[in-house]
């Protein structure tokens, strides 16, 4: 049983401080936002996370679970700390660090005790590691060794329990082999493949398997922009692709493109990063792109449906940038609701979850409503953006749907519903190459 502290208790440091308490060990949250904390302490998860309520709940109740604003509270007795605060795009395209260097310095003014420093923020290779553990070094006293382990996470949204706990495979680079074993000793019980490697390769590690899923999804784009000229179905495509096992099934679907808040931000980071290291990749430039017009693809098909969008009704259902999450963060649908009412469209949207979160970011004005329910948001519209793949749009009533439209054009962003149950019903059905 170790004693571990979790800088940065959001999306991964609450699942991974979860996940640890509920793994036998004693964890203390620290957080700077002082509401946060409080309500991390009442068990009141701040955003959407199937599981993780349940989890959290029964590690606090426990005792094995406890959040503090207090760095010396977590350092006094911590055997290691996890750095898990978030490290958003700058202007330029590099990934912001402040949030990671704060961290690091906190560590070094409260620390005790030597402990070992885990890295499990998503920080791009080429010299971070070694500027981290140069300040750590600077501002800790000589007696207290704080050795640093790159341990990347690669949770998804909406099953980042699942998979902290079934991890394909778990990632460890250091320079320090004993802290290296020792952080690998956390993972030995979720039986699965550890590797153990230097600090920049465990980095490449996670920025290279983000950058190849986004590329997949880019290239499924991109193919069924042909299919699309040459009449071929890309669903049936993408089955085809997925049964040879070296391509694989998942992350071929073709429609909006990536959103969220890993893709877009890991695979700009790593254009960046290669741009200042004297080469500039093509591939992840072609990837960035096409996911971009994607979102025009669907503007131009409305327009090209509807002949204008001018005061036209549009629902928009979805704006989670995936399901079984409330982030909007670089979610397809916010991007496009602007593009709908800057074409002077009136937008009326609909999100299960996703909707106060979505307003905090686009509140409602002249050109867009959020409603209660789908059918709220259908009443009316001239026409249906799907752009959030939530199987409760597949179980609509599209009768019923189809009856209380005003117009009949169903834009399937994510390649939903079955274009001829679809175009049985009456619909002008509208996908990507289906
Ligand atoms: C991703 C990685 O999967 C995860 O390993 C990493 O740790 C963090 O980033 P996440 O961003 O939560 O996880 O979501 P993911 O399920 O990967 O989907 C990312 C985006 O790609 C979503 O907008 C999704 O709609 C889109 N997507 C996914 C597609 O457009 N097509 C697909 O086939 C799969």
């Amino acid at each position: 049983m170790k004693q571990i502290g979790i800088i940065g208790v959001g999306y991964v440091g609450l699942t991974t401080a979860a996940c640890l308490a509920e793994m036998g060990h004693q964890v203390i949250g620290i957080d700077t936002d002082r509401q946060k904390v409080a309500l991390l302490g009442q068990g009141q998860i701040p955003f959407s996370e199937p599981q993780l309520p349940e989890l959290v709940e029964r590690n606090l109740r426990a005792g094995s679970l406890s959040f503090t604003t207090h760095y010396s509270e977590a350092l006094r007795d911590a055997d290691m700390v996890f750095i898990c605060v978030g490290t958003p795009s700058s202007p330029s395209g590099h990934a912001d660090l402040s949030q990671v260097e704060a961290a690091a310095r906190q560590i070094a003014r409260f620390a005790t005790r030597s402990l070992i420093v885990v890295l499990k923020s998503t920080v791009p290779p080429g010299g971070n590691a070694e500027w981290l553990a140069d300040i750590l070094q600077a501002n800790l006293p000589s007696t207290i060794k704080a050795p640093l382990v790159v341990n990347p996470e690669f949770l998804r949204e909406g099953s980042a329990v699942y998979d902290c706990f079934h991890p394909d495979r778990v990632v460890v680079g250091a320079w320090d082999t004993a802290a290296a074993e020792e952080v690998a000793g956390l993972y030995v019980p979720l039986q699965c493949p550890i590797l153990l490697t230097d600090p920049a390769s465990a980095q490449m590690t996670k920025y290279a398997s983000n950058a190849f899923l986004a590329t997949k999804i880019s290239f499924i784009n991109e193919i069924a922009r042909v299919a699309e000229r040459i009449g071929a179905n890309i669903h049936a495509v993408a089955q085809g692709m997925g049964f040879d096992g070296r391509i694989g099934a998942e992350f071929l679907e073709s429609g909006l493109g990536y959103g969220g808040s890993c893709f877009p931000k890991d695979v700009l980071a790593l254009s960046a990063i290669a741009e200042q290291h004297g080469y500039s990749s093509q591939l992840l430039q072609a990837v960035m792109e096409i996911n971009a017009t994607q979102r025009e693809w669907a503007v131009l098909k409305l327009e090209q449906a509807l002949v204008s969008l001018q005061d036209k009704a549009i629902c928009v259902l979805g704006l989670a940038f995936k399901p079984d999450t409330d982030d909007v963060r670089e979610a397809p649908a916010l991007e496009l609701i602007n593009m709908l009412c800057q074409r002077g469209a009136q937008v009326q949207a609909y999100d299960p979850v996703a909707i106060p979160t979505a307003q905090k970011v686009l509140p409602p004005h002249a050109g867009l409503r959020y409603c209660g329910d789908a059918y709220e948001a259908i009443q009316g519209s001239d026409a249906i953006l799907i752009a959030t793949h939530w199987p409760e749009f597949r179980s609509l009533d599209w009768d019923r749907v189809r009856s209380t439209m005003a117009g009949s054009t169903v834009l399937d962003g994510r390649g939903l519903l079955s274009s001829d149950q679809m175009r049985t019903l009456g619909f002008e059905y509208l996908a990507f190459a289906s």
